[in-house]
């Protein structure tokens, strides 16, 4: 290679790299720092969720797959509601979700009461009062109809827990 070749007025190289490594380091802090602040500010600040709402009543059984003296766990609108049956009472709905801390209750069939898994809260099927356990309050009702043999439940008539 002869001096005639090589062009004397191109920056040097160093200088480039020096650009480019610059940059490079750039971008990492940026990216690192983003990295650690988005998920914080996801947590702090979550985006709103987009509920289906309320679209009528929900059929949720046949009012034959809920004899008296049985009870059963449904989904209503993205909400776990019990619905029971007793001699007492009826068919009668019920916020699934306890007042105590949220857990999701069920039918004790040998005690004829809705009982939280959690802390042994019990709640009367007749009224959705609170029999024994810690929970502050009833388990708010829904409102609930039966037509041609198909139970429907609507919407709940107090304060779910969490909502
Ligand atoms: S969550 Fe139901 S008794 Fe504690």
């Amino acid at each position: 290679m002869n001096a005639s070749t090589q062009p004397h007025d191109l920056p040097p190289i160093t200088s480039t790299r020096r650009g480019f490594i610059k940059w490079l380091l750039g971008t990492s802090v940026v990216a690192t720092v983003a990295g650690v602040f988005v998920p914080v500010i996801g947590y702090l600040w979550p985006p709103a969720r987009k509920g289906r709402g309320y679209s009528g009543p929900t059929m949720v059984a046949a009012l034959a797959d809920i004899p008296v003296g049985t009870g059963t766990v449904v989904p209503v609108d993205d909400k776990p509601v019990i619905i029971v049956n007793t001699a007492a009472g009826g068919v009668k709905a019920f916020s699934a979700i306890c007042t105590h801390l949220g857990c999701v209750v069920d039918w004790n069939k040998g005690k004829n009461v809705i009982q939280s898994p959690c802390h042994d809260g019990r709640f009367n099927p007749v009224t959705g009062d609170v029999v024994s356990g810690p929970p502050p309050r009833a388990l708010p009702a829904y409102e609930l109809s039966v037509k041609d043999g198909k139970i429907y439940v609507g919407k709940p008539l107090g304060q779910i827990y969490g909502a």
